[in-house]
């Protein structure tokens, strides 16, 4: 094999420590109080959000998967990329929808993974390598809120951000996220950009609250990475799993309620925490999108909007912006 494979780090586990916290201090002594969703994916986390993208209520990961398969030729072409960067890189199979778009376009040199996990870039990477063997593999082991500038650089780049994972973000660090993708691209690279679209609100909820309960397993789980990376002692069975449609801000939220009154302790903040009874924790913002307003807000953040692509459903789309 010709390939080249080079992993970047900018992120240690030291630092990661670190932000979990300082994140979970600052969100179990809010009001209400909140947890990050990015602590959801521990390796049982990561399990049941793959197991989640295959429940018949979860349709935006295999929704978003047509959307490539029907219009990736495109996309690639418009795009004339020889670099794919991809945030949050963790679904190869995507990532090889994408991959092969650009290799029948003719231009597509390397692929540049961008992953707070290690190992998850190691693994995709290897696998990656055996079948794409003339491509050049550059990992980066960053977290892609924080360390965007130092991205590699060189050839024509679309940076690909999928899954809808944007929506995680409030409207402002959403807008500091895309002035700063901006900041950082060169007049011919793109942004791909995955977003879940507003919708019927059963079929929303229905989404973040499935029939066989594995958001609800999902959801708990961060109660479990909490307790393990801090010694705590939550006890996530006495919280119920909440799944609501913020009509005010066009989001879903996911939320755990408090059964009875309890105190948990979080020994290596050295910090008591007390619920009520129904007292509600947020653990996540899912933000849905409408065409304009998401084109206002790439417009805003130094971006225009040159391709949209949706299903014929119109569930979820396909961005792609140029500087
Ligand atoms: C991976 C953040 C896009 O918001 O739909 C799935 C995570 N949460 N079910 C989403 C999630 C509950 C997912 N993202």
């Amino acid at each position: 094999s010709t390939a080249t494979l080079r992993i970047d780090v900018f992120l240690a586990p030291a630092d990661l420590q670190a932000a979990i916290r300082v994140d979970v201090r600052r969100g179990l002594t809010s009001r209400p109080k909140g947890l990050p969703p990015k602590y959801f994916y521990d390796a049982r986390g990561s399990e049941l959000f793959e197991d989640i993208t295959r429940l018949p209520e979860y349709y935006p990961t295999r929704t978003e998967r047509a959307i490539l398969e029907a219009y990736g030729d495109e996309i690639a072409r418009l795009s004339g990329a020889d670099t794919l960067v991809e945030l949050g890189s963790g679904s190869s199979e995507k990532t090889r929808l994408l991959l092969d778009a650009l290799a029948r376009a003719g231009h597509l040199h390397r692929y540049v993974p961008v992953d707070v996990s290690d190992s998850a870039l190691q693994g995709a990477m290897t696998s990656l390598a055996g079948d794409y063997p003339d491509l050049e593999l550059h990992g980066v082991v960053a977290d892609f809120e924080e360390h965007l500038d130092r991205l590699p650089t060189g050839g024509r780049r679309m940076v690909a951000f999928l899954g809808s994972t944007i929506g995680n973000l409030e409207p402002r660090a959403r807008h500091a996220f895309l002035a700063m993708i901006r900041r950082g691209l060169g007049p011919e690279d793109t942004l791909l950009l995955g977003t879940d679209l507003v919708k019927d609100t059963a079929r929303l909820v229905a989404a973040y609250d499935d029939s066989a309960g594995v958001t609800a397993e999902f959801n708990r789980n961060v109660l479990r990475v909490i307790n393990r990376e801090l010694a705590a002692d939550f006890d996530p069975a006495a919280f119920d799993h909440v799944a609501r449609w913020n009509a005010e801000e066009e989001q879903m939220e996911m939320w755990l309620r408090a059964r009875v009154p309890m105190v948990v302790d979080v020994a290596a903040l050295d910090l008591e925490v007390r619920f009520e009874t129904g007292e509600e924790l947020r653990t996540e913002i899912s933000a849905k999108f409408r065409k304009e307003p998401l084109s206002e807000e790439l417009e805003a953040a130094g971006f225009v909007t040159q391709g949209w692509w949706t299903d014929p459903d119109g569930d979820f789309a396909l961005t792609l912006a140029r500087p």
